[in-house]
């Protein structure tokens, strides 16, 4: 069933997500429907990330993590990969001016190491451009799985612990956080998938731990300004209890 969206009017007094996460599933689908190659799905898609920078700028949303190509997508064939691989690397050409005039910031999570070095040195330098903007926060996940993440930052905390930096009884949950590729942003407030399916397909599994999550049914290059003022709207009607009762919380 799809979301009637058009009744979602955005009131003043709504509650905005600090920090919004979006698997942005579903473009191949799009494609087969119209009997496209699946690479036509991922332009289509493009206009769609557009769509929700924009929106997620106006509506004054600090960060927004969009989940562009995971770990286990290496597996596809390799022309669709290819093909996903320019698609970043022309989206990037073509929008960091604009991203840039309108005074966001852009990064990249993911092991970037496993990108060509065109895309990598791409994205570098789209990092330094933005490096000083303190509009929207735009994090762009490539290469990046949950768990990836969660090892590699082990990796950085031993070699710290190695160099004597740092004392392992001083590990907790603080440490950890900071060394993930999000360490310092604040956890996602809202989590919206795509597409239909209802799991995380290894997402940001550590900083999703109390993310409200809102799936729709909607594929992603069909996802515009209107379904995410919807999943802005459905986040604002949510009571977040993080383990304490409703009564609890209310009387906060
Ligand atoms: C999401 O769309 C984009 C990527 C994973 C790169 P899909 O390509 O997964 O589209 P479906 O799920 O096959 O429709
Ligand atoms: C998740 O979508 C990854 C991205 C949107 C980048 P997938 O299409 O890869 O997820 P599964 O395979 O359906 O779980
Ligand atoms: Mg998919």
């Amino acid at each position: 069933m799809k979301l009637d969206t058009a009744i979602y009017v955005i009131e003043t007094d709504q509650r905005i997500p600090q920090h919004v996460a979006i698997i942005m599933d579903g473009n191949g689908r799009w494609a087969s429907e119209r009997a496209m190659p699946r690479h036509a799905g991922h332009r289509a898609g493009v206009k769609s990330v557009r769509a929700v920078v924009e929106r997620a700028a106006e509506q004054g949303v600090a960060h927004l993590t969009l989940f562009a190509f995971s770990s286990e997508n290496w597996s596809r064939p390799r022309d669709e990969v290819s093909s996903l691989m320019k698609l970043f690397l022309e989206a990037l050409q073509r929008e960091v001016t604009k991203l840039h005039r309108n005074n966001v910031r852009l990064r990249f999570i993911g092991a970037r190491e496993q990108l060509q070095a065109g895309l990598v040195k791409k994205i570098a330098e789209a990092e330094l451009k933005t490096a000083a903007n303190d509009g929207l926060q735009l994090f762009i996940a490539v290469a990046y799985g949950g768990r990836w993440d969660v090892v590699n930052a082990t990796k950085n905390i031993v070699a710290r612990v190695q160099e004597r930096d740092l004392m392992p009884e001083e590990i907790d949950e603080t440490v950890l956080a900071n060394a993930l590729q999000l360490g310092g942003v604040p956890d996602p407030d809202l989590l919206i998938r795509t597409g239909g399916e209802q799991r995380i397909s290894n997402f940001l599994l550590w900083n999703i731990a109390y993310a409200e999550l809102f799936f729709s049914d909607e594929l992603w290059p069909d996802f515009g300004t209107a379904e995410f003022d919807a999943a802005l709207h459905h986040f604002s009607g949510r009571q977040r209890r993080y383990g304490h009762t409703g009564d609890q919380v209310g009387a906060a």
